[in-house]
């Protein structure tokens, strides 16, 4: 469902904390976006919640998405997440959580204890759909064998400078859609002369081109962060760009890699 309007370009929220923080996901909402991405780690649930309650868009119109677990508890026991995921709730102020996902899996072992709480919540009803994040596809594959409910997305670090591609094509097998997160590469892709000048052509800029690129792409969504409302909006027009074949086939040349999110402990 992530893959569908309006959901797949989400509205990312890390760093967009206190009243300025609600002011900014109420105006995306205001927008046109209706998919936001919080986490317990981003500590902003409670403005995004305050956002939700503001905007003028019913609650049954809007996904949101949070994540547990993740660099603040090194070994998260069972009672940690489920304790730590009803907090959440109460912070947004929502009775359904639409996703929830294991955030970052610190130790393997991690992903043993995490998921099947997550489960649990989700044949409850509290979590609608779950998700993981930054697992590697041996990681979604120890994942399915421990769920019962179906992995709605993983969400990874994603854009032209680090295309991900046969993550994506092992996703896509298993049905399981990619959120592309940091999909302007946190500002890189403003100096790549490739999206630049096919930025150029089209009249937009490098993070259009690059939201375009990564919307093209069958079974990704993406879900850039902005403080600027009119980056908001002109993220929510890269949708409307039509990039050309070769535009596709110049951005999948680009050979610089760039990867923002690289702790020491993760082996990818
Ligand atoms: N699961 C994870 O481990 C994980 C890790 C990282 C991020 N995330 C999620 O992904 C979201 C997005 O990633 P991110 O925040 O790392 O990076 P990002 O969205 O790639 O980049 C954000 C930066 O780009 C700028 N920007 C965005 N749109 C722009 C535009 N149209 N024109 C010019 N500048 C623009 C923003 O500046 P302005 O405010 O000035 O527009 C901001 O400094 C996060 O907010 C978070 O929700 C998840």
């Amino acid at each position: 469902m992530l893959e569908r309007e309006p959901y797949r370009l989400g509205f990312g929220t890390y760093s967009l904390t206190g009243d300025e923080g609600t002011r900014v996901v109420a105006a995306a909402i205001e927008a046109g976006y209706r998919h936001v991405d919080t986490a317990r780690l981003y500590g902003n649930e409670a403005a995004v919640g305050a956002a939700i309650e503001r905007a003028d868009v019913d609650r049954e119109d809007l996904f949101v998405a949070t994540k547990v677990a993740h660099f603040e508890e090194p070994d998260p026991t069972a009672e940690y997440v489920r304790e730590a995921v009803e907090r959440s709730r109460e912070r947004l102020g929502v009775e359904t959580i639409d996703l929830l996902y294991h955030h970052w899996p610190r130790h393997r072992d991690e992903i043993d204890v995490v998921l099947p709480v997550l489960d649990d919540l989700h044949a409850e009803g509290v979590v609608e759909h779950v998700g993981v994040s930054n697992y590697t596809v041996a990681d979604v594959d120890r994942a399915r064998e421990i769920l019962d409910a179906p992995i709605l997305a993983n969400q990874v670090e994603c854009h032209p400078l680090l295309p991900q591609d046969d993550l994506v094509a092992a996703m896509r097998e298993r049905g399981v859609t990619v959120v592309a997160y940091s999909p302007v590469a946190q500002g890189e892709v403003f100096d790549v002369p490739e999206l630049v000048e096919i930025g150029e052509k089209h009249d937009a800029t490098p993070a259009q081109v690059s939201l375009a690129w990564l919307l093209d792409r069958d079974g990704v969504a993406a879900i850039p962060r902005t403080s600027s409302p009119t980056h908001a909006r002109e993220n929510l027009a890269a949708r409307e760009i039509d990039l050309d074949p070769g535009d596709v086939e110049r951005i999948e040349s680009i050979d610089r890699r760039v990867r923002l999110e690289d702790p020491d402990w993760m082996t990818w």
